[in-house]
């Protein structure tokens, strides 16, 4: 039986996502007793107390199907932005609410604009939906090229992804540069903004987009609980955008697709700003620890506003982090990214664990 005759085109000239390698298969594989993981862009925290005796106390319910429509989360969210719950849509990780977005919007024909190097799932997610994909490059100084982007907007263009601050790059655009793309855009594109990023973000002249939402009724603002807030493993994030489009987006999601200890969690972590302030202050001192290391071995690293940063290497960017991988320190060599052999993307780790990478590419390169 011929199954690849069953597929579209799109699915079988796609290359699955490889996440990165997870700490026990190292373990394992290597016979290593400790391994640093700075791979994934993980938040290196674990999640705060308070949000873990949410999750204790949920778990006692999962018997129970979650609530489908995440009323409390839903309306939780609705406060925190100052919008309707009718402009809350809430996805399994902000990759569903990326993947319901290009779903439900395109077809046949029609296209997705991004740029590029940017998150793989952007160019995964438009294959295997149509083909749809036009990646646009970044600017020499490693950011979205909003301007070359708005002129790769044709009158088949059903979306364009702005990726603020940008994964693998750390890069950023700015208020009156994402102004400029709402004025030059046309209504009927809708504009993503994924922010997945967005706490870890201190430049002071980084946009707020969701104070955005009534000016601009095709925008589409996407955030996580995955990175500052570290429950990657449980999967919640949202989109928010005028309350038609969401409704129509709603309907594209799957029955219970937020779990019961995810909205628990998520609501947990929403009572307590101060606490996802001083993460963020935390991450940007030992991002400093980081960049200056790297720096301090000769590496040119791309300034960064999230929790990664993107090193340049002077050889081969896959023979250093199999040379690290060796040493117990797991990076993310950057060919999946579209970046070549030349680049590594380093998560920020706790302060040992920057230290141990730093020894570890001390060795290497000496
Ligand atoms: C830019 C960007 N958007 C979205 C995501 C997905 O996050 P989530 O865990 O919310 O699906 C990631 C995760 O790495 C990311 O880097």
């Amino acid at each position: 039986m011929d199954f690849q005759a069953l597929f579209r085109p799109g699915i079988l000239k796609t290359r699955p996502y490889r996440p990165g390698k997870p700490v026990s298969e190292v373990q394992r594989e290597l016979g290593l007793d400790r391994v640093v993981k700075l791979a994934s862009n993980e938040n290196p925290e674990p999640p705060a107390p308070a949000v873990l005796a949410a999750i204790a106390d949920a778990a006692r319910e999962l018997n129970r199907y979650p609530d489908g429509a995440a009323y409390a989360l839903t309306h939780a969210l609705a406060e925190k932005h100052g919008v309707a719950p009718e402009a809350v849509l809430l996805g399994n990780g902000s990759n569903e609410v990326i993947d319901m977005l290009i779903r439900a919007l395109v077809s046949p024909g029609e296209n997705v604009v991004f740029g590029w190097p940017s998150f793989i799932v952007y160019p995964l997610t438009c294959g295997i939906h149509f083909e749809c994909g036009r990646p646009v490059p970044l600017t020499d100084d490693d950011r979205f090229d909003l301007p070359a982007m708005a002129d790769a907007v044709d009158d088949r263009t059903k979306l364009l992804i702005v990726c603020n601050p940008n994964n693998p790059t750390g890069t950023y655009n700015t208020t009156a540069e994402l102004r400029r793309l709402l004025a030059e855009v046309p209504e009927r594109v809708i504009v993503a903004v994924d922010e997945a990023y967005f706490e870890y973000v201190t430049a002071d002249d980084y946009p707020d987009t969701a104070r955005w939402l009534d000016a601009h009724p095709n925008l589409v603002v996407c955030r996580t609980f995955s990175k500052i807030h570290s429950l990657a493993g449980l999967r919640v994030g949202y989109g928010l955008g005028h309350p038609d489009l969401i409704r129509e987006l709603q309907k594209t999601r799957e029955p219970f697709n937020v779990n019961s200890l995810a909205q628990a969690a998520a609501l947990a972590v929403l009572a307590d700003p101060a606490e996802t302030a001083a993460r963020a202050r935390r991450n940007a001192a030992r991002r400093e620890q980081l960049a200056a290391g790297l720096r301090a071995l000769g590496l040119e690293v791309v300034p960064s506003q999230t929790n990664f940063l993107l090193v340049r290497c002077p050889g081969s960017a896959d023979a250093l982090a199999d040379a690290l991988l060796r040493r117990g320190v797991i990076v993310r060599p950057m060919h999946q990214f579209g970046l070549g052999d030349g680049a590594l993307r380093i998560s920020v780790g706790l302060e040992e664990e920057n230290a141990a990478c730093l020894a570890a590419l001390g060795e290497i390169l000496a």
